[in-house]
């Protein structure tokens, strides 16, 4: 029965291929009408936006077709799962000793569903199958890899002429005046609930004027699970307090991330590489749990603001980035119940309990390279928290006293070997402030305990 598996006909993409459609405008294939189905190359379908991406597309055929599908290999089942859903062509799983692990359970998947001889996808695996991956012919390429690690994938998925739905931030965040260089106008599409709202806010954003008019974008934030904590609650906070996020179910990094407004910080550093505004013109505001309900805002100069609406829901950021600038198939969540009593509130952020926002902005108008530090000082910071090494506020500590040591490059000098330098060089300085500098993590217990 295994055996009867054969791999689908058809190579990785051939380069001709790949230079033909890079040659493409990418409007002149994003504009067309709804009734293209688009295919669809999902990187990080096992996570928590890589998932929910793969709903979607199962659930709207007249629209998206998935052709490849990538992930890590930690979950071969789900995978499996997902590449006999879809119907995927090939699947890039990043640890090659998963490739094994992911044919079987498609085998007993495929016998399960009395299709023993249904073709097995293309396996592509290996750090070379995650990058064939990304260029891989497609007319949208979601990256929804967790981490700078994302920032090739989004390079080469540019280069391919994809148009890129970009879930991963951080390949922005570290690789900023890289991504500029290579996108073309239109070819980057944020997956981000905040920077989906602020594009639908923005009519010109489809057809490069993205904010005429426009005075000041407002990034809105659920303040996480410790929005009322103070700076001594913040300091005993346990992991697996940080993992349990009032609104949204995400994976472990981002979690954290929006715990400490971390994720705010990137998100900020997002908006001003997507929109162009300087970061004075950027700001955040904290719009609580359980309302969560307005993205994000653009105030325009001339007295209007702008905000976009939703259930707090990813489904349909990630359903109007695969379809843009066409609007995502009806029905991918139920609206907001207006027949009912609503109240809205906002507050300011505490940047004092949440210094995260200020060295953003910090790292951000330093420009070049910094960005990158934030970002790296950060995953290793949340890495040893996670580990249970160190208290939940040592995260920004660790961020500011790398970057505070960094001699940044510059934008014109950036590359991708000096961004993965940059990466090393700030993982390795934030590991060594963690190990001499930063205390255990502060635990208050109940008497008796
Ligand atoms: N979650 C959200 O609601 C949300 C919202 C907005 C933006 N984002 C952004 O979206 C990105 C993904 O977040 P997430 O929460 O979905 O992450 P996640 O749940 O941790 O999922 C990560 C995915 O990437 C795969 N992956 C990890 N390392 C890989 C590698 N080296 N090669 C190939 N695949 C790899 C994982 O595969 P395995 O399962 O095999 O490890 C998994 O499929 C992040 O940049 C995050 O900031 C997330």
């Amino acid at each position: 029965m295994y055996e009867s598996l054969t791999p689908a006909p058809g190579p990785v993409m051939p380069e001709r291929v790949r230079r033909n459609r890079a040659s493409q405008p990418v409007a002149s294939r994003v504009l067309g009408g709804n009734s293209e189905v688009r295919s669809v190359v999902v990187l990080g379908a096992t996570g928590s936006v890589g998932s929910q991406a793969i709903d979607v597309i199962a659930a709207s055929p007249s629209r998206f077709r998935a052709v490849v599908l990538a992930a890590g290999g930690a979950n071969p089942g789900l995978l499996a799962r997902q590449a006999l859903r879809t119907g995927a062509r090939a699947v890039a799983v990043t640890d090659p000793s998963a490739v094994e692990a992911f044919t079987a359970a498609f085998a007993a998947l495929a016998r399960a569903a009395g299709t023993p001889r249904h073709p097995l996808p293309v396996m592509l695996p290996g750090t070379e199958g995650l990058s064939a991956a990304a260029g891989w012919p497609c007319d949208v390429l979601l990256n929804a890899l967790p981490g700078a690690a994302g920032l090739p994938a989004t390079l080469t998925a540019l280069e391919a002429g994809s148009l890129v739905a970009l879930a991963n931030k951080e390949s922005l965040v570290a690789g900023g005046p890289l991504i500029a260089r290579a996108a073309r106008p239109g070819q980057l599409v944020p997956v981000d609930s905040e920077h989906s709202a602020i594009m639908q806010c923005l009519p010109g954003w489809a057809y490069g004027c993205p904010t005429h008019g426009i005075q000041r974008l407002i990034l809105t934030c659920s303040g996480g699970p410790f929005r009322t904590h103070t700076a001594e609650q913040l300091a005993a906070v346990t992991p697996a307090q940080a993992l349990d996020h009032p609104t949204w179910r995400m994976g472990p990094l981002v979690t954290v991330n929006s715990a400490t407004l971390v994720n705010k910080g990137l998100e900020i550093i997002e908006a001003q590489a997507l929109f162009a505004l300087g970061y004075d013109r950027i700001t955040a505001v904290i719009h609580p749990h359980p309302q969560s309900v307005v993205h994000s805002m653009a105030e325009y100069a001339d007295g209007s603001t702008l905000a976009q609406t939703a259930p707090p829901d990813m489904r349909l950021p990630i359903a109007t980035a695969l379809a843009w600038p066409q609007r995502p198939p009806p029905s991918v969540i139920a609206p907001c119940d207006w027949t009912g009593s609503h109240t809205w509130t906002f507050e300011p952020v505490d940047t004092d309990r949440f210094p995260a926002l200020v060295l953003a902005r910090h790292a951000g108008s330093l420009g070049g390279s910094s960005p990158a530090v934030y970002n790296a000082a950060n995953e290793e910071a949340v890495a040893a928290f996670l580990a249970g090494a160190i208290p939940f506020t040592a995260i920004t500590q660790t961020i500011e006293h790398v970057l505070t040591h960094h001699v940044p490059i510059p934008d014109h000098d950036l590359t991708l070997e000096a961004v993965n330098a940059t990466d090393a060089w700030a993982r390795h300085h934030a590991r060594e402030h963690l190990h001499t500098a930063t205390p255990a993590p502060v635990r208050h217990t109940r008497k008796g305990d």
